[in-house]
């Protein structure tokens, strides 16, 4: 079998956790390896026997890969990105694509004109459960949605904002919870819900010495006049899964962290609420057996799937123009937590620029005792 030479660019935690994974596939190599700490590039590329660079540049013009695999923080995935679609190089970004609308339309638009494939890790996408709800939402069985809800609050300590310079800081990530730890969920949320038209949210800094958000509530509305919740966090421990309501005209799905239920009305409830003779009562509610498919999900799947994209076998689960979409709701969070004000979707684009170019003046570059690059033990299984 071909095998897609894959460059990766940023060996911390995550990009090493990577690694693992393209090894064990048929349809990967792992060609070259990259990261800004030449130390850190030296290390991986020794140990893995594979070329490597300090400048990501030099791996994109060596002619070693087909594809690149960006794992640096955010801020660069789109630099970096764009720069690979120049060179004629597919690209798989980790989430999120990048951090402003601004830079996302132009990543989008440089993939647009290389005609490469362009995929994003979004691996919660591969779930039985999340595959599952997709198809119910497809197939139109909830009708039109009336209300959603997204509550996933996670837990992150002092320490972990404190392993590396650029966590937790206007200048180093562009965000906080919103931008790190949310990115899944919030693709979740968008991709079975839907884009809302209009936000307004809540965000502060609860418990942590950061500059960033580490807690958000929000409320939102959608293009069709349906309302929605959303709440995330960094600060609570046990953190939970991802719990998703999305309520149709017709049914309604629960979603959890591996599961999925559908509950449906008959009659709807417009055609209920317009012809029930008596005072008391609805529609008749009924919960439906579901069976979840038998696939294989996380990370490998996502890099199995854009590889088997290349050479044209599938189409991607998670394809990078959708990666957009979570940055609209961010963008729109955070402006709206620091307007005090309900901020609409699309987000103004030179409206968020200008806000991020202010608070990356009053960021500090983080001084940290030990830089960490330790792979979450969650993925690194
Ligand atoms: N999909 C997931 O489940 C998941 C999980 C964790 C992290 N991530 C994402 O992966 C990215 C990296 O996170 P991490 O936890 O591995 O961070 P990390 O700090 O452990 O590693 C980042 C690495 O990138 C290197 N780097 C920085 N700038 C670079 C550049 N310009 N060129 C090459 N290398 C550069 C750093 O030296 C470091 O080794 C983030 O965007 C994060 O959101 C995704």
């Amino acid at each position: 079998m071909k095998k897609i030479r894959i460059g990766m660019i940023g060996c911390g935690g995550m990009g090493q956790g990577h690694i693992k994974k393209i090894k064990e596939l048929p349809e990967a190599q792992l060609a070259a390896v990259s990261d800004a700490d030449p130390e850190t590039a030296r290390k991986i590329g020794t140990e893995n026997n594979v070329p490597y660079f300090a400048d990501y540049r030099k791996l994109i013009k060596s002619g070693l890969c087909d594809a690149v695999l960006i794992v640096t923080p955010h801020y660069f995935h789109h630099e970096i990105g764009i720069a690979a679609f120049k060179s004629g190089l597919h690209v798989l970004s980790e989430k999120p694509i990048t951090v402003t609308v601004a830079a996302a339309d132009a990543f989008l638009a440089a993939a647009k004109k290389s005609r490469k494939v362009f995929g994003v890790m979004f691996q919660q996408r591969t779930f039985p459960h999340v595959r599952l709800a997709r198809e119910i939402i497809k197939s139109g069985r909830i009708g039109k949605i009336q209300r959603t809800l997204a509550v996933e609050p996670h837990y992150r300590s002092q320490a972990y904002y404190d392993s590396s310079t650029w966590r937790g800081t206007w200048l180093g990530e562009g965000g906080g919870v919103l931008i790190n730890q949310s990115p899944h969920g919030i693709d979740l949320f968008m991709l079975l819900g839907g884009l809302p038209s209009r936000v307004i949210a809540k965000t502060r800094t609860k418990i942590h010495k950061i500059e960033v958000e580490d807690e958000v509530t929000a409320l939102l509305e959608y293009p069709n006049g349906a309302w929605g919740y959303y709440y995330t966090s960094t600060c609570e421990d046990p953190a939970s899964p991802l719990f998703m309501e999305i309520v149709g005209d017709s049914g309604k799905i629960v979603l959890t962290e591996n599961d999925v239920k559908l509950f449906t009305f008959k009659p709807s409830i417009s055609k209920h609420n317009a012809t029930a003779k008596t005072m008391w009562g609805g529609p008749e509610i009924k919960e439906e057996k579901l069976k979840l498919p038998k696939t294989e999900s996380g990370h490998k799947e996502i890099i199995r799937n854009f590889c088997a994209a290349i050479m044209g076998r599938e189409k991607l689960l998670a394809p990078g123009a959708e990666g957009l979409w979570s940055i609209e709701f961010i963008n729109a969070l955070i402006l709206s937590g620091k307007k005090e004000k309900p901020v609409n979707i699309p987000v103004n684009r030179k409206e968020y620029e200008k806000l991020l170019d202010g608070l990356k003046k009053k960021s500090k570059i983080k001084k940290v005792k030990k830089v960490e690059r330790t792979t979450d033990p969650r993925h690194d299984k």
